[in-house]
């Protein structure tokens, strides 16, 4: 199948930033993209979508060129297809090509620190979860959750799994429970740790995507933590989680349509 190349929308900035931490071996890259976006310098940017999937991404502004696609999906001619697509948009919209161009190694190197991801949303004090459920249901904030996590491995506790009972569709999706009986399109683990490695061995970007004991665990590990912030508080919610911003560097912001917050953040090193 042919890998479909378009502009970026907001709803795929988390999955640019995915894709760009799984192709270079430590976090610049992504970072430069957030950066040359948030200074109105990313002149270009073009995606490269398989069937729904976010897998490639190329970016021309600031006199660079970056090119980025996920491991799984190397020599499938999809960089060359964003390069020419990316070359044809600079020369019609008068872009000065770039004299270098940013490209991954062709093995991937070893990681300074594996990517570990975690996503979440969350009311001004912390709200989480209600009655098993969002307490929100804020139209773009699911489509960026599932474009970001798409193609990739999902880890949730056992509550968040009984909420659907169902696998989320094109990700691989696992349990972490030290009761629950074998499931039906997730597996199980009884660690965190069981999982993320299980995710790894597959190629696959782990995201930790709650609730509230995967998110405290996994933050200590995590490199990348993709947060909406929900402006409007849920007075009826019954699980909570309290993000340690003083440990979060911001790598990138914006503002939905319903007023909500999107910020792409990196932990700090110990
Ligand atoms: N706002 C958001 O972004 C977001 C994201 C996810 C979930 N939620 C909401 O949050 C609520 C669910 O969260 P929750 O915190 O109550 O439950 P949860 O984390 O989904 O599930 C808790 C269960 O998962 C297992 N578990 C969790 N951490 C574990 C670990 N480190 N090792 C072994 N087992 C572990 C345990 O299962 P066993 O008891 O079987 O051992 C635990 O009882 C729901 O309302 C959901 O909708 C919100």
């Amino acid at each position: 199948m042919k890998a479909l190349v378009r502009a970026e929308r907001p709803t795929d900035r988390g999955a640019i930033d995915v894709v760009h931490l799984a192709s270079f071996p430590t976090p610049a890259e992504a970072t430069l993209v957030a950066k040359l976006r948030a200074t109105g310098d990313l002149s270009i940017s073009l995606v490269a979508e398989l069937d729904k999937s976010i897998v490639g991404h190329v970016a021309f502004g600031g006199g660079r060129g970056l090119i980025g696609v996920l491991p799984a999906y190397r020599h499938q001619g999809i960089a060359a297809g964003l390069l020419e697509a990316g070359i044809e948009t600079c020369r019609a919209a008068g872009v000065e090509l770039p004299p270098a161009f940013v490209e991954p190694p062709t093995e991937r190197t070893r990681q300074r620190r594996e990517p570990l991801a975690m996503i979440l949303a969350l009311g001004p004090k912390g709200e989480l979860g209600q009655s098993g459920r969002v307490p929100w249901d804020v139209r773009e904030d699911r489509a960026f959750f599932a474009t970001t996590t798409r193609g990739h491995a999902v880890i949730m506790g056992r509550r968040t799994w009984e909420e659907r009972r169902s696998p989320l569709p094109g990700r691989t999706n696992f349990v972490v429970s030290t009761s629950i009986g074998p499931l039906e399109g997730a597996e199980s683990f009884s660690t965190l740790s069981a999982a993320i490695a299980a995710a790894r061995a597959r190629g696959a970007m782990p995201f930790v995507i709650g609730g509230a004991r995967l998110y405290e665990e996994g933050l200590g590990e995590a490199t990348r933590v993709y947060l909406t912030e929900i402006g409007e508080p849920a007075p009826e919610a019954d699980v909570f989680f309290h993000l340690d911003r003083s440990r979060l560097v911001e790598v990138a912001s914006w503002f939905g349509a319903s007023g909500e917050r999107y910020r792409i953040l990196e932990p700090l090193t110990r």
